[in-house]
């Protein structure tokens, strides 16, 4: 069993992220803790509570820190344009959840659970990378005690989505990536240069809302809005990011990685760059060296992928 905190800002493509974790059977959800991105913290926090709620989910919810890893750093307007002002398409989601939310900050509630399952816990992050980044400032000694931490984020060999260098996750917060990038723990970055290649067609999601009961009709609901804003892109389809990070977990085979230390630029005209020095090459004397090396992934055997994904999706 795979035992996983996932750390996310629901968001379309984090929903069904979060479908495919709670229904793959080789994973155990430990917890969800919420990060600010595709909508504000309050949002994301909201939404997690309300998927929890319609999807009848045990993982506990944690709130994430309204803040970046610098509160210095000023912050980004949220894309309400790609998902939505509530964050999940625009679907009408209550206000109000009645739920009760672990009393824990977000990053304490990592720091808890890594100790008490020492060398067990993965760490799945698919927003900003703010909540991985204050738990490792708390407690330092939790880098040797995570398994992996596989974030989805960044563009390594490819442009950005929201500047021509940089990725939204990484964008949004970019001294915290570049402080969990560089941590003594194992990191695999599932960033841009894999996850468009991996997409989900609107007839293919009506066709698994069939299967998969009202969880899958849900998903197939809220990320109407998402489609729209993706279908100049990619042609009435949905770019699967999230899951794409998710699937790392249990099929690794699937990727070809490289390795070397990654630095993210936190300033300039390329800030929120994720820049990786591949093992093996020689340079001279840079901001890389010392730090560890991580994987980054630069390709996926995408169909294999999306089998994968809508085979746990209608899982029941
Ligand atoms: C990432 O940004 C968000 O919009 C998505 O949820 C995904 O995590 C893609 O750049
Ligand atoms: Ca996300």
């Amino acid at each position: 069993m795979h035992k996983v905190i996932f750390d996310t800002d629901p968001g379309v493509d984090d929903a069904m992220a979060l479908l495919f974790l709670e229904r793959h059977p080789d994973i155990e959800l430990l917890g969800i803790t919420t990060a600010f991105g595709n909508a504000s913290i309050e949002t994301t926090t909201r939404n997690a509570l309300y998927l929890k709620q319609q999807w009848g989910l045990t993982a506990p919810v944690s709130r994430g820190s309204s803040e970046q890893f610098d509160p210095g750093r000023k912050p980004h307007p949220f894309p309400a344009h790609i998902h939505g002002d509530d964050g999940l398409g625009n679907i009408g989601v209550p206000d109000v959840i009645d739920l009760p939310l672990d009393p824990r900050p977000a990053h304490q509630f990592i720091i808890d659970t890594v100790m008490a399952n020492p060398g067990e816990v993965a760490l799945v992050a698919v927003g900003r990378m703010t909540n991985l980044a204050n738990a490792l400032k708390a407690a330092p000694e939790i880098a040797g005690l995570v398994r992996e931490v596989i974030i989805m984020g960044g563009a390594v060999d490819v442009p950005g989505n929201v500047t021509p260098a940089a990725e939204a996750n990484i964008h949004g917060d970019p001294e915290a990536a570049d402080h969990v990038m560089t941590a003594p723990w194992k990191v695999v970055v599932v960033g841009l240069d894999v996850t468009l290649k991996t997409t989900m067609s609107r007839m293919e999601l009506a066709g698994l809302a069939k299967q998969g009961g009202a969880a899958v009709e849900l998903l197939d609901r809220l990320s109407q809005f998402y489609i729209d804003f993706y279908d100049g892109e990619v042609k009435d389809s949905m770019v699967v990011h999230d899951t794409c990070a998710c699937v790392y977990l249990v099929a690794r085979e699937l990727f070809t990685t490289r390795s070397g230390p990654v630095r993210v630029l936190t300033t300039g005209i390329g800030e929120g760059k994720t820049l990786q020095k591949p093992d093996g090459h020689r340079f001279g004397p840079s901001e890389w060296d010392g730090k560890p090396s991580q994987l980054v992934c630069t390709d996926v055997r995408a169909d294999a992928l999306m089998a994968l994904v809508k085979k746990t999706l209608v899982r029941q």
